[in-house]
Formats: C-alpha cells, structure tokens, sequence
C-alpha cells in the first residue's frame, strides 16, 4: 500500500500544539509552507544550465511562528532524524553575519536568516514536515523556501521576486549547508504549480508549465530508504567532471555542447566522455519529454525516463543495487509506462509512470523483488510555497 500523507491542515494542527507546548502556552501568529518534489526526468542537468522536469509534492514542510520582541531566532525541529538538540538559539545577524555550526539542520535557517532580503527580528518558530529527511525529494529546499516565505509573512517584507528567491535559499545550501547543489529543487518549491509539472531552463531560469493530470495515470515514488555516504563527495565530484568536459570543449558549460562535440572526448578522455554524454543526451531527453507530455503521448514519456535511468547508471554512475533493483521490479510489470532514479542518485527514490488500475499491481511487485524496505507514495503535482492561514 501506498502511504498516506497529512494534508496542509494537519501539519498545521501539529505545528500549532507543538509551538504551544514549546513556548509557554503562546499560539503562533504567522504560518508558511513549502513542497517536496520529484523530478520525472532531467537529472545533474541543473548545475550544467540545462532542463529539468520536476514537480512539486503534496508532502510538504511547515513552520509556524511569531515575533517575541527579542533579538534571537528560537527555532524547534519536529523532524525525527535532525541531529541533536532539535532546538536551536541564535541572533538575528548585525554587523557580525551568522555562520555556519552545530546542530547541521540549524544550518539551512541560519543561511535563510542570514540572506533574506528585508530586516530579520526576533522570532519563536516550530517546524513540521511530511518531506522524508535525505529521501532525495528535497526536504532541504522544502525547509529553506519554507523559511523565506516565512520570513517575508513574519516582517512583511516584499519585493523579492520568485527567482531571486530560489537564488537566496540556493545560496543558503551553498555556504551554510556546504552542498553544492543546482537550482532545481528550490525552484520548484517556490514556483510548482497544481496539476502540472514545470520543464526548467536552468540557464534562463525559464519554466514551461506542462500539464500531468490524467487521472488514469499514476506517478509513483519509491523510496528505497537507502542514502549511501558518498552521495556527497560523489555528487561535487561529478560536477568537477562536468566543468573539466566543458573546458575541454571550449564551452563554457555542457548546455552548449552538442552530441557530435563530445565524440570528440571519446578516445581522448572514456571518463569525461560518458560524463558528458549524459549531460548532452539527458538535456534531449528531456526537452523532449516535456513535448511528448503535452502531445498526450505517455508511451514515449516512458520510454525516454528508462532511457535516463540508463544514462544515470552507465554514463553517469550514480545509480546503486538498490535503485536499479526498484526499476528492473516496476518494470517487469505489464502496462508500465516507465521508471527511473530521481534526483542525486546512490539512494533515495525511483519515481514512476503508470495506468492507475495497475499502480498497487506495480507496488506489490516492487515490495515482492526489492531486498530492501521501501515506502511508496502515490502523487499528484501541487502549489508552490505559500503563506498560511491560522
Ligand atoms: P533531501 O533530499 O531530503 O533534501 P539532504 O540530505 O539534501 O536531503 O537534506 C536533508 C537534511 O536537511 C537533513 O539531514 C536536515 O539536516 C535538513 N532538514 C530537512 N528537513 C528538515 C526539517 N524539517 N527539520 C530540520 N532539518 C531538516
Ligand atoms: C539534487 C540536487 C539538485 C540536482 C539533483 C540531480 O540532489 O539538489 O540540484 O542536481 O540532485 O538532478
């Protein structure tokens, strides 16, 4: 069975009780949320300019709050696996910025904090979330665009613009969190939309929204509950690989090199060669994706998500046992459309298309095959962050 999930209310409810219960028997004045996604295709495409396709969840991160007149930021973390303590107290930045430490899930607050457009006053903050914590469907960019829209409710500060937001939060991740990533996950928090996936120019930061919201089409997430070590070295790794393609062609980044160019690294450098293919390749795949999407046709869709899938383990390398395990089982099952890893690869979830009437079919195969202990969600493409009302 799939699992089910807390709607917005009852995050909300939670968030509430626990706000209470933290601070003195205060409600809270101020609410905000943020989603997780999944991305259908286009993967380590972002941090090279090129297209992603992602949607945002309706598993989200919430924060509720208000002002307590001070000049420190008390912030309690509900979630189970933030390291300890799970309540942090910090000043709101003066002339001295704030700088990263311990606990690491303070880190992405403090980096908000600490880059948010607009003057930042004391507050007491609870956080709720249903995004699983280093799934692979981005709790990190939920918690962080969580926080700004937060922020911006907290102080009325507008002004800052969709873009710039994602920017801010991405920055966040960068020098507070210390991980590299691309632009893709905080866009999509800040920017999804119900009922449609948004293919991303991650150069131009120009979204197209495609609807995907035939309701005999199901988009299944698997998570294998697994998330290797060296996800992290692994991933700032690849992205070295694909700087060094790029200069080796003389482009400033693989958005501009062609399928023809990198043949030329081919005998000259295998590595960067299957590197850059994968970019190249997955930059068409998923372009063309979005096109078979809106023209209805699902059976290309799917092919071009096992197609990808491939690239990510043979040209990319950042697929494992686990994640190829869960494909191969979706797979096997007949009427499945298609079915690939999700995001930065070595753990965390496959994501994948396939008629409704056969979903729990599909579920049951890949519980059947897959060694390990996955959970299952079945989902539909939602909003973008966005203030609440308590
Ligand atoms: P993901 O794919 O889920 O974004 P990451 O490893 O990039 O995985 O980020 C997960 C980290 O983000 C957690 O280990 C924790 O530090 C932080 N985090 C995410 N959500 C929360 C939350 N609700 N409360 C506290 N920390 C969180
Ligand atoms: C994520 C990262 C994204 C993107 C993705 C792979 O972990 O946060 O920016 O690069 O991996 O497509």
């Amino acid at each position: 069975m799939a699992l089910e999930f807390g709607t917005e209310h009852d995050l909300l409810k939670d968030a509430v009780k626990v706000y209470t219960k933290e601070f003195n028997g205060q409600v809270p004045e101020v609410a905000a949320c943020a989603p997780g996604r999944v991305n259908l295709i286009g993967d380590h495409t972002d941090y090279n300019d090129g297209f992603v396709f992602p949607m945002a969840l309706p598993l989200l991160t919430v924060i509720v709050g208000k002002k307590n007149d001070t000049d420190k930021c008390v912030v309690v973390t509900e979630a189970k696996d933030a390291d300890k303590p799970v309540k942090v107290e910090f000043s709101v930045p003066t002339k001295e910025p704030l700088a990263p430490g311990s606990p690491k899930w303070a880190n992405y607050i403090k980096g908000i904090v600490q880059y948010f457009k607009g003057t930042v006053v004391g507050f007491n903050a609870v956080i709720v979330t249903s995004v699983p914590t280093g799934g692979g469907l981005s709790s990190s960019a939920s918690l962080e665009v969580s926080v700004y829209t937060f922020l911006e409710a907290l102080t009325g500060a507008t002004g800052t613009s969709n873009k710039d937001k994602a920017l801010l939060c991405q920055k966040a991740e960068h020098e507070f969190a210390k991980v590299p990533c691309g632009i893709m996950d905080q866009f999509i928090s800040v920017m999804g939309q119900p009922g449609t996936a948004l293919l991303i120019d991650c150069r131009s930061m120009q979204e197209t929204a495609v609807p995907i919201n035939d309701p005999d089409v199901a988009v299944i997430i698997t998570n294998s509950n697994v998330k290797r070590s060296l996800a992290q070295s692994a991933y700032a790794e690849r992205l070295e690989q694909c700087r060094s393609a790029a200069k080796a062609l003389g482009k400033s980044s693989l958005r501009d090199a062609s399928e023809n160019d990198v043949e030329s690294l081919r005998e000259k450098d295998p590595l960067l060669y299957k590197r850059a293919k994968h970019v190249v390749t997955e930059n068409r795949r998923t372009e063309q994706a979005a096109e078979a999407l809106k023209g209805g046709d699902l059976k290309k869709f799917g092919e071009l998500m096992i197609a990808s899938h491939e690239s990510l383990k043979t040209d990319y390398e950042v697929s494992c046992k686990e994640l190829d395990e869960l494909v191969a089982a979706a797979l096997e099952v007949d009427g499945v459309l298609g079915s690939r890893m999700t995001g930065g690869g070595f753990g965390g979830c496959t994501v994948t298309l396939a008629p409704k009437n056969i979903a729990e079919k599909v579920i049951a195969n890949m519980k059947k095959k897959y060694k390990g202990n996955p959970t299952f969600y079945i989902t539909e493409p939602c909003g973008g962050t966005q203030v609440l009302t308590l």
